[in-house]
């Protein structure tokens, strides 16, 4: 199947992203968002992303100009009903979710295939509000879209091999890397990640090691550019706490299970650098101190 125009569900952090490179690998693109102040919003957002890539040098002016022609902003799911891709990129709330593509399945042409972004929902109990369960994938792009090279495409029971075959080339043609999975929550990244990431707290909370020791021990014995407890941090512990609920409620096994330092710390509100707080003190942003007291 061809894909020729695309249709984005929201405009905040992943959908502006999502929207942006469809129009930049040159499909025709709607992205829709609840509100013209928040559809105001995310458009400056991807103009301002194309700006640094004309900066750098990758995109030239034209591009620029060329790849915003090709996006049709608007606040109409109406606007979707010739897309041949829809994906969504809304809350992560499965009750909004499927409210989203019951609406759409009503609008958009039949053949069409939908896509959730979704990091931990289930792509099965999305698709079942819809009547389109066989053209129904999960693309899960990373964060910031433009520059992460992968993008996830997960397949259910009951998804047709060409629907699989054209999420994968469209992911090849927005310039991804694309890994195939199945419906399973966390999906391959996040599988893997989420029990590093509680493992790391887990091992500060029986005392292995100090915040800086265990951060140190990755970045420097495994090559990784940042440390699990930093990168607890960056995440955000909320969204990291949140998918682990949901992956422990899948498979039931300790590992997915949020240690009880991560529930207390996202009670008091230390999210990590969105909140200023977490396993370091941002308070000074360029020079985050070790939160110490944590686990004196
Ligand atoms: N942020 C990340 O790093 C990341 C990475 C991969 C996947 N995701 C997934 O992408 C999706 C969007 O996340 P985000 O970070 O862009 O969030 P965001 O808060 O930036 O955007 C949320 C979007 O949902 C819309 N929305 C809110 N309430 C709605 C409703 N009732 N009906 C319809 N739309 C509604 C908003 O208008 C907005 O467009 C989520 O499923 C999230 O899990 C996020």
């Amino acid at each position: 199947m061809e894909i020729g125009k695309v249709g984005v569900v929201g405009c905040g952090l992943m959908g502006s992203g999502i929207a942006q490179v469809a129009a930049t690998a040159g499909f025709e693109t709607v992205v829709r968002e609840v509100s013209q102040e928040l559809l105001d919003r995310g458009s400056a957002s991807i103009e301002k992303s194309l700006s640094k890539f004309v900066e750098k040098g990758i995109l030239s002016s034209e591009q620029k100009s060329q790849t915003l022609a090709r996006l049709k902003p608007t606040t109409e799911l109406e606007d979707f009903a010739e897309c041949d891709l829809v994906i969504e990129a809304v809350i992560e709330n499965l009750d909004r979710k499927r409210e989203v593509f019951a609406a759409l399945d009503g609008i958009v042409k039949p053949e069409a295939i939908f896509a959730s972004n979704t990091s931990s929902l289930s792509i099965t109990e999305m698709m079942t509000a819809t009547r389109r369960a066989p053209q129904f994938v999960g693309l899960h792009f990373f964060n910031p879209v433009p520059l992460m090279k992968l993008v996830e495409v997960v397949k259910t029971v009951v998804t047709k091999p060409e629907v699989v075959e054209t999420a994968l080339a469209y992911g090849r043609k927005v310039g991804k890397t694309p890994i195939l999975t199945s419906d399973h929550a966390g999906f391959i990244v996040n599988r893997l990640l989420v029990p590093y990431l509680l493992d790391s707290i887990r091992a500060l909370e029986e005392g292995v090691g100090s915040i800086e020791d265990i951060d140190n021990g990755m970045k420097l014995g495994c090559n990784h550019p940042m440390g699990p407890l930093t990168l607890n941090d960056f995440v955000g512990l909320d969204t990291t706490c949140y998918i682990a609920e949901i992956m422990f409620n899948e498979f039931r096994e300790k590992r997915f299970a949020p240690p009880p330092l991560m529930k207390r710390m996202v009670l008091a509100g230390m999210l990590g650098r969105k909140s200023g707080q977490g396993f370091y003190d941002y308070s000074d942003p360029k020079n985050p101190k070790p939160n110490n007291r944590l686990v004196k």
